[in-house]
């Protein structure tokens, strides 16, 4: 030990321990207490104070918790409890939460949440709020779970200009996607499993239409751009479209399927998208299986960075909210002007760059459309293509599906890069062929090329 600076002594009796009480005991809640009691003389180590939960708000007050805390129905009492000096929201919701982190700003209590969708939609009020009174909302368990990703855009990034992220940032989503890759599974049946194991929303609709991913992905834009929450006008794909065949033929091309958050700088501005992607199978991310989360950021000075874990569970998520509770321990005594701002900018030097309309972003696409196996069917798609000023870079003709009256074909074709909206007019007119099936799938490709 340096012996010119001694350290706080946290067994000391007469520094006082840093009360937190919580709002919701569930699966993240219990992770937390766990870890707060399991680690309790490590967390004292490095916050300088010990941190103890004194109470916290259920819905039944009969259920077993990790250790002695008291338990109420009474949000209220929590929040209006003088001793408690942080209020961990862990109890997700939108209406509810945000009434309760406002009393408790108000009463000029420090805020954890994990309620990514609380931050997406409330968080520029609530941080100007909590700027107003001074005190700190922690939100690094409201994106991908365990993984300290805010902190690492936020602090570890600040000398980069970032030029975009991809993230894998629902774990519900990504094992339905592994499962129906690796297990041949359907989609519906990997996702009864899912919900059995745990993993999916209250509502599994916000997994599988990607609005989980599109809450974390705002989160994630605005930390990286320094501009407001706009969950709004993030582009939003679910992955229930996507089928064995799909699956399939992006192998056979050397990809995988992923449902992605992807954030960017373009010339038109930011571009906010979550959608099934095509992937090179070669890439590391295009590996991260099962229910774990990886967000690979790409900043100027650094070059790319992947950030791995588990996006969800109790104590990888818990291990989130326990670093976000020593984070305002460490910082209570600090000038609130001179804190980690919570959106990475300073609040007033947010910019207002435009968020990208899909139609305008460019990319390229896998097309998987059915044919009827006639003479001049492949010269009429690739001529509707050409006209559209669309290149192809493959266009593979797969085995033919014999139908009662006729026989049709799968026709799967790579694109080069070509704006939304052009893609979206030779569809169009593809689809007015009556030799083509009008179901036609797209699934946007992104390289993720890093140089
Ligand atoms: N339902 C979410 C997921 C939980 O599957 O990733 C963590 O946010």
């Amino acid at each position: 030990m340096n012996q010119q600076s001694p350290q706080p002594d946290v067994n000391n009796n007469a520094i006082k321990p840093i009360v937190v009480g919580l709002l919701g005991y569930g699966t993240v809640g219990r992770g937390t207490h766990t870890i707060l009691l399991r680690n309790a003389k490590e967390i004292a180590r490095r916050a300088g104070r010990h941190i103890e939960i004194k109470s916290a708000a259920v819905r039944n007050t009969k259920r077993d918790t990790a250790g002695p805390i008291n338990l109420t129905t009474d949000h209220q009492e929590i929040i209006s409890d003088p001793e408690i000096d942080i209020i961990c929201e862990l109890m997700g919701g939108t209406e509810q939460a945000y009434s309760l982190i406002k009393q408790a700003i108000l009463s000029g209590k420090h805020v954890v949440t994990a309620n990514k969708a609380l931050i997406a939609i409330h968080g520029n009020e609530l941080f100007s709020l909590a700027h107003e009174r001074g005190v700190m909302i922690a939100f690094e368990p409201a994106v991908a779970g365990g993984i300290p990703v805010i902190k690492a855009i936020r602090e570890g990034l600040t000398g980069n200009t970032i030029e975009w992220l991809a993230g894998i940032i629902n774990g519900t989503g990504n094992f339905i996607m592994t499962e129906m890759r690796d297990k041949g599974a359907d989609f519906s049946s990997v996702l009864e499993q899912a919900q059995a194991l745990g993993y999916a929303e209250a509502d599994p609709t916000f997994d599988v239409e990607g609005i989980d991913a599109a809450h974390k992905l705002s989160i994630l834009a605005s930390l990286a751009f320094g501009i407001p929450l706009q969950f709004e006008k993030v582009y939003t794909e679910g992955i229930s479209r996507i089928s064995q065949e799909d699956v399939l033929y992006a192998e056979e091309l050397g990809y995988r399927i992923k449902h992605l958050g992807i954030a960017k700088r373009s010339n038109n501005g930011i571009e906010m998208r979550v959608h099934p992607t095509l992937i090179p199978h070669r890439r590391l991310i295009a590996n991260v299986d099962g229910v774990m989360n990886a967000v690979l950021v790409k900043g100027d000075a650094v070059g790319p960075t992947l950030y791995y874990g588990a996006g969800a569970g109790a104590e990888a998520t818990g291990s989130a909210v326990v670093a976000d509770l020593v984070d305002v321990v460490r910082t209570l005594t600090a000038d609130p002007e001179h804190r980690v701002p919570h959106l990475a900018f300073q609040p007033d030097a947010l910019s207002d760059l435009p968020i990208c309309n899909i139609e305008d972003i460019a990319t390229s696409y896998y097309i998987r459309l059915l044919a009827s196996d006639e003479v001049g069917v492949l010269a009429d798609i690739t001529r509707i293509l050409c006209d559209n000023g669309i290149s192809l870079e493959s266009i593979i003709q797969k085995e033919a599906h014999q139908t009662s009256v006729t026989q049709s074909v799968p026709v799967v074709m790579l694109t080069h890069e070509v704006k939304e909206a052009q893609l979206n007019k030779a569809i169009k007119q593809l689809a007015t062929l009556t030799t083509i099936d009008s179901n036609i799938y797209r699934i946007r490709v992104e390289t993720l090329a890093t140089n």
